[in-house]
């Protein structure tokens, strides 16, 4: 196993962790859409809870995924829906912001944890496309009602089952 951040400090502390427990992974940073590892070094590439956003180029990170598997291998992503930079965090009824689109490119993030972060959006289609399009079969997309993190303190309308916070891809590498 092998693990890819670009912050110095997630990648040791995800290593310390890894080698408290016993886990055979390894920990390098790298830039992605730069990996730096071999290609076809791998059977199945994960990436979630947090990592799409912070690409702008989505077709070069699914071209660089696309790379490092082997054939037939597998791709798997569990993200945040697009449409979850829309919804308050209001508890009584669920609103859609104001100064948010499905269809922006980003917006600047004003909640804890990445308060003023400018986040990339891609919706739904364009995920689903540009993974055909580098060479992927999908077989399998679920959008689901529960967000993949819920703040600590905060009960938002919006993460009670009516409406998608979540979304899971999983494709082949044709
Ligand atoms: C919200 S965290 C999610 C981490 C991990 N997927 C998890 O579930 O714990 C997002 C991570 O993406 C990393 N990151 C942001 N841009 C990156 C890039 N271009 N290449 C590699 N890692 C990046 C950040 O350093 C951060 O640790």
């Amino acid at each position: 196993m092998h693990g890819l951040d670009y912050s110095e400090a997630a990648v040791s502390s995800a290593q310390r962790r890894a080698d408290e427990l016993g886990i055979p992974c390894r920990y390098t940073r790298a830039v992605m859409p730069t990996s730096g590892l071999e290609g076809a070094c791998a059977d199945l590439v994960y990436t979630g809870k947090g990592g799409l956003i912070w690409l702008s180029d989505l077709r070069a990170f699914f071209a660089e995924v696309h790379r490092l598997l082997r054939p037939d291998g597998w791709f798997y992503v569990y993200e945040a829906h697009p449409l979850v930079p829309l919804w308050t965090w209001d508890a009584d009824e669920i609103r859609v912001r104001p100064d948010r689109g499905y269809f922006a490119t980003s917006h600047v993030n004003d909640t804890f944890p990445g308060n003023g972060a400018v986040e990339h959006q891609h919706t739904l289609s364009t995920i689903v496309m540009t993974c055909r399009r580098a060479g992927f079969e999908v077989e399998h997309l679920d959008e689901h009602p529960e967000p993949f993190w819920l703040p600590e303190g905060i009960n938002a309308a919006a993460w009670d089952g009516r409406v998608p916070n979540a979304f899971s891809l999983l494709a082949r590498r044709a």
